[in-house]
C-alpha cells in the first residue's frame, strides 16, 4: 500500500467517530479555527463564486462555508476517503458535488476553482511532499484565485513544545480507546507541519502567500493567491 492508501484506510476506519473525538479533544477548537478559514475564503468572494473544499471529510468546513455565505457560493468537495464523502453526502444533503480523488492528482480541469481550502490535511501529504499539492492546487485556480489551509503543526517555544508534548500523550490515550493506531498517527503528526518550511514551499510553488497564527493552541492559517 502507498501512503496515500495508507491514509485512507486510516481514515476510514475512524470516520464515524471523527468529528465527536476531533470537539472532545479540542474542546471544540477546531469548528472556531475552520471559521478564521472561511471568513479568509469569503474576503474574496464574487459573483458565480466556486470553492473546491479539498479533503472535505464529513462536510464541517463546507457547512460553514455555506452558512457564513448563506449559501451564495457553490462548494465542491473532494477527498481520497469513500467513507469520509458518505458521510459528507448525508451531512450536507445533494447541493454539494462530490468527487473520489487524491489532492495530489485533482480530477478537476486547469481554472476550475476562485478558491481552493482545505483543513486539516496538510499532514496527510507531509510523506509524499508538500509541492506536488501547492502546484496540483495552483493548476485547478482561476488567475487571481487563493489558496486557504488550516492545519495543527509544531508549537512554536519552548513553554508550548512542552505542553502539547504533555497534551498528545492524553490525546494518544484517549483516542487510543477507539484505534490507537490511527489516534498515535494524528498525535504524532503535529510535530511535522512546520508553518515556515511550509510557507517556504508556497512561496516556491508560485504564490504570495501569508501565514498566521489561530488563538488557542498551535493551529497555522495559510492564505495565498495564484498570480
Ligand atoms: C483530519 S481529516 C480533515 C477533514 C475535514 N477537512 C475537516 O475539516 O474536518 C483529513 C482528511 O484528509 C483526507 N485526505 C488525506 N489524504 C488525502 C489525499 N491525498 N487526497 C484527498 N484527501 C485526502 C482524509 O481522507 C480526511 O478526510
Amino acid at each position: 500500500m502507498n501512503s496515500t492508501a495508507k491514509i485512507a484506510d486510516m481514515f476510514s476506519g475512524i470516520t464515524k467517530v471523527y468529528d465527536a473525538l476531533n470537539d472532545i479533544m479540542t474542546f471544540g477548537l477546531t469548528r472556531i479555527w475552520r471559521m478564521y478559514a472561511s471568513q479568509a475564503v469569503l474576503k474574496g468572494k464574487k459573483d458565480d463564486f466556486i470553492v473546491l473544499d479539498l479533503a472535505i471529510g464529513t462536510g464541517y468546513m463546507t457547512g460553514r462555508m455555506l452558512k457564513d455565505s448563506k449559501g451564495s457560493i457553490k462548494v465542491v468537495g473532494c477527498d481520497v476517503t469513500r467513507a469520509m464523502l458518505l458521510s459528507a453526502s448525508k451531512n450536507l444533503g445533494n447541493g454539494v458535488p462530490l468527487v473520489l480523488g487524491d489532492g495530489k492528482f485533482l480530477p478537476f480541469r486547469d481554472g476550475s476553482f476562485n478558491s481552493v481550502v482545505s483543513a486539516f490535511s496538510l499532514r496527510s501529504f507531509i510523506e509524499e511532499g508538500h509541492e506536488k499539492l501547492l502546484f496540483e492546487i495552483k493548476r485547478t485556480l482561476k488567475e487571481g484565485g487563493s489558496i486557504v489551509l488550516v492545519d495543527t503543526g509544531k508549537p512554536q517555544g519552548n513553554f508550548m513544545k512542552a505542553f502539547f508534548y504533555v497534551y498528545m500523550k492524553i490525546i494518544k490515550q484517549l483516542g487510543g480507546l477507539y484505534d490507537k493506531k490511527s489516534y498515535d498517527w494524528l498525535a504524532n503528526s503535529i510535530w511535522t507541519l512546520d508553518p515556515n518550511d511550509f510557507r517556504r514551499a508556497m512561496i516556491r510553488a508560485g504564490y504570495e502567500s501569508e501565514v498566521f497564527s489561530l488563538p488557542f493552541g498551535v493551529p497555522y492559517l495559510f492564505v495565498g493567491r495564484k498570480n
